[in-house]
């Protein structure tokens, strides 16, 4: 029996480090599809459950010592701060023990360093105070409080918060002694975190994709979008607790029906919002592919489908409404799903919602402009919505464009062209009404205000409401640059505040039109800056922040002046994460499953990049090399058989004619300018190009 127990005893540490959550059937890949050195780019932990990296006094934060496993709180108020060196989120396990008499252990969390304290970074809803005076620009965060464990006499205890508790987000742990005797002292011998995100993965680290360029700073943008939106897969039964609470919180919340969903943000909302997803979904596609968590995201918002047709703005227990951007936001999440799936029992069983949605929407253009005109008028946090907002057009452009798509897959061609012809009247009618001739950008709506908005301009590009040929292209990607500052674009429809939501839209609207070194330029300022600011989780991507460097995003818009209530490590911002796949290594599918593709690499100043994603169909990898200084390029891609592509071959990026060698043939000629289009079938292809 001593013998059995001992071989049992060791086997716990492997057994509980390829575990799901809790009950959760593991329905999860079990292992990367692309192993290689980028792995050590991967932020996710190798186990799900995990111990802080570090700690260090509150009172001297400057001293850190590595995670020992034994620390001592002596007297009231004392505390220690561990920190995870990463983001985080799940339950907390504390064992520790006691001389002396009675008190607490104290437990307070928190994403950013700011707010490291006796009390935890907000994420209720509440806000702290409704006070006016306070409205003055102070910061009042961190009303929530902290966990306690009530210990009576000298001893050992252990504590593990209960799961309505679950914390959802962050990277610092306080633990604090609160004592009325002088005598009593604490030692912490143990602290576990059981993580609670992707719940339905055995193994955290078992991404579908990867990314991996001569640019390790773009790697690790990269690896922060997709870990953060690991963090925002989350067990259904976890979402925040609405009515907010006023003090303390709860993540006991029924999001959808399913083991694992998608929501905004991992400390906060905890709800599934389809705007976000825009952004969200894409990059969960060619990274870590849970598209699970997508579908039953989606399937709750057609659950709660209005029964005049429209969606919410969020899903349950939220469900707020009145939103015609995210009620299109969930059609055009649809048709993204299906896309990267091709699961056409879904698209058979909501295609009469989504038909039922669309007229919906539709009927809320008015004539003489032909544009839409929101009634609806929540939105992303933008200063005004409502009338003929020039956003919401071209949302509405990429709705139709995308119904169009979807009604064709869905065998319905005749609808497919009627979507197609309102598309391609909307977007005259959008150009017409509402873009500045004079100032080369699109106006906030058709009226004659001087706001130049960062979200509709930048959808315009990325969604082809302009020809990615036309000089009122290029104008508006020139435009967009008078917003940037040295750490991010200021959002002009949101004073102050930079936005990496919207700024997703901008990288890619630059990439669409082949601005790739603005691209480039604004994801380092932008992305590179939360990387690499000591305040932050070092790890994911931040919901926003203010053109002063502070985390206070939205603190004159919503958020009270709560610092701490922002997100840091919210989906919505992880735009570089499928724009480097889809616009620098190249690779983008455009057919259901990736049955069609497309390969068009774009190089800026990176000289070696290389990257890939799987479907249902199998492995989609790309490699490319600028060689000879310039002078020169190598690129290879494998793409399942019976698939066909289309591919842009770049010219040389030292600007002189190429000659191609395509699968060991000579191809022709990459013209100094304009490079080559050609299309292509699946497997391996290896294309070389040195100067003619
Ligand atoms: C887990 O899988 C089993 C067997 O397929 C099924 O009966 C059960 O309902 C699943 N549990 C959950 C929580 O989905
Ligand atoms: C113990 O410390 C806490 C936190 O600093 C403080 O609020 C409380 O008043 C102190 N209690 C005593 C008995 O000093
Ligand atoms: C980090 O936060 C502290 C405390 O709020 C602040 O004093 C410091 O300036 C911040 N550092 C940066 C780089 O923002
Ligand atoms: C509002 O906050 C200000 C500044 O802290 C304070 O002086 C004032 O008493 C508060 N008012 C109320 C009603 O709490
Ligand atoms: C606490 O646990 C330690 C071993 O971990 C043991 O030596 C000690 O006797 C325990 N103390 C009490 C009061 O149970
Ligand atoms: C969730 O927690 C809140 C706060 O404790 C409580 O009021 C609510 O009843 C709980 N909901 C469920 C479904 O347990
Ligand atoms: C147009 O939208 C505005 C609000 O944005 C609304 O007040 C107005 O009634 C709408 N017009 C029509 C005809 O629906
Ligand atoms: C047009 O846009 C401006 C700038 O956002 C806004 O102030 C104004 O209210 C809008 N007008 C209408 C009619 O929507
Ligand atoms: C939107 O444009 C239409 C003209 O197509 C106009 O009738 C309507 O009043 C505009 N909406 C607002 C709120 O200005
Ligand atoms: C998509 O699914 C449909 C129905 O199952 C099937 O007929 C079609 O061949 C599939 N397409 C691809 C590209 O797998
Ligand atoms: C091409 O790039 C890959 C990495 O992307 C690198 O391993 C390989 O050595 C490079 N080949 C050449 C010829 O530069
Ligand atoms: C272009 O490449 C082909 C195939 O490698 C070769 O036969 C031909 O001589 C090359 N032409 C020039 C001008 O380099």
């Amino acid at each position: 029996m001593a013998g059995l127990g001992l071989a049992a005893l060791a086997l716990v540490p492997l057994a509980s480090s390829l575990t799901c959550w809790r009950d959760t059937n593991c329905t999860g890949p079990t292992d990367t599809a692309f192993p290689g050195p980028w792995e050590a780019n991967n932020f996710s932990p190798a186990s799900r459950t995990v111990s802080p990296a570090t700690v260090f006094s509150l009172d001297d934060t400057s001293a850190t010592t590595p995670y020992r496993g034994t620390s001592q709180l002596e007297g009231n108020g004392t505390a220690l701060v561990y920190d995870f060196g990463i983001e985080v989120g799940g339950i907390v396990t504390v064992k520790y023990s006691t001389t002396g008499g009675s008190g607490s252990l104290g437990l307070a969390f928190t994403e950013a360093r700011n707010w490291i304290g006796l009390a935890s970074d907000s994420s209720n809803g509440a806000f702290g105070s409704s006070n006016a005076s306070l409205r003055n620009n102070i910061d009042q965060g961190c009303n929530e409080g902290a966990l306690h464990d009530y210990f009576t006499s000298a001893g050992n205890h252990s504590y593990t918060m209960d799961l309505p508790h679950l914390r959802g987000g962050f990277r610092y742990l306080t633990l604090f002694l609160l004592t009325n005797s002088s005598g009593t002292a604490l030692d912490i011998n143990d602290v576990t975190l059981e993580i609670g995100f992707q719940p339905t993965w055995s193994n955290l680290r078992a991404y579908q994709g990867y990314f991996h360029s001569d640019d390790a700073e773009l790697n690790k943008i990269w690896y922060s979008g997709a870990y953060t939106l690991q963090t925002n897969n989350v067990p259904t039964d976890t979402g925040r607790w609405i009515p907010a609470l006023t003090s303390g919180w709860a993540n006991n919340g029924t999001l959808s029906n399913g083991s694992t969903v998608i929501v905004d943000g991992a400390k906060r909302d905890r709800a599934v919002w389809p705007g976000d997803m825009g952004i969200a979904v894409p990059s969960t596609f060619v990274s870590i592919g849970d598209l699970e968590s997508v579908v039953n995201a989606l399937l709750t918002m057609y659950a709660h489908q209005n029964k005049d047709g429209s969606f919410p703005e969020a899903g349950p227990p939220l469900l707020q409404q009145g939103s015609d951007t995210y009620h299109m936001w969930t059609m055009i999440g649809t048709y993204n799903y299906v896309l990267y799936t091709n699961d056409t029992a879904f698209l058979q069983h909501i295609w009469g919602q989504y038909q039922f949605a669309m007229e919906y929407v539709y009927k809320k253009v008015l004539q003489p402009d032909g544009l839409l005109n929101v009634t609806g008028t929540r939105d992303w946090a933008r200063n005004q919505q409502g009338g003929n907002n020039t956003e919401a057009n071209m949302i509405l452009y990429r709705t139709l464009i995308t119904g169009s798509s979807l009604a064709t897959w869905a065998g319905n061609s005749s609808l497919a062209s009627t979507y197609t012809a309102r598309a391609e009247t909307l977007a005259g009618n959008i150009i017409k009404n509402t873009y500045d001739t004079a100032y080369g950008a699109f106006k906030d709506n058709n009226t004659d205000t001087t706001l130049h908005p960062q979200d509709a301009n930048s959808m315009a590009l990325l969604f082809g409401v302009l020809s990615n040929t036309s000089s009122q292209a290029q104008s508006v990607s020139e435009r967009l640059t008078d917003n940037w500052t040295p750490i991010g674009a200021e959002a002009p429809e949101l004073v102050n505040n930079i936005s990496p939501f919207i700024s997703s839209f901008e990288i890619q609207g630059h990439f669409t039109i082949g601005q790739t070194d603005r691209a480039l330029d604004l994801i380092r300022r932008s992305w590179g800056w939360y990387l690499n600011n000591p305040n932050g989780t070092q790890s994911t991507v931040i919901e926003g922040y203010l053109t002063n460097g502070s985390f206070g995003y939205r603190n004159y818009r919503g958020y009270n002046y709560d610092s701490s209530y922002v997100s840091h490590a919210h989906g919505w911002s992880s735009g570089p994460t499928s724009a480097l796949t889809n616009y620098i290594l190249g690779l983008e599918v455009t057919g259901p499953a990736g049955s069609e593709w497309r390969f068009a690499p774009q190089f800026g100043d990176l000289t070696s990049v290389q990257g890939g994603f799987m479907t249902k169909l199998g492995v989609f990898q790309a490699l490319w090399n600028v060689t000879d200084g310039g002078r020169g390029y190598e690129a290879s891609w494998k793409v399942p058989e019976g698939t066909t592509g289309s591919v842009t071959l770049p010219s040389l990026p030292a600007g002189c004619d190429g000659n191609v060698t395509w699968n060991g043939r000579h191809h022709g000629r990459v013209g100094g300018r304009g490079g080559m289009k050609s299309g292509a079938g699946g497997g391996w292809h290896n294309v070389r190009v040195v100067p003619w």
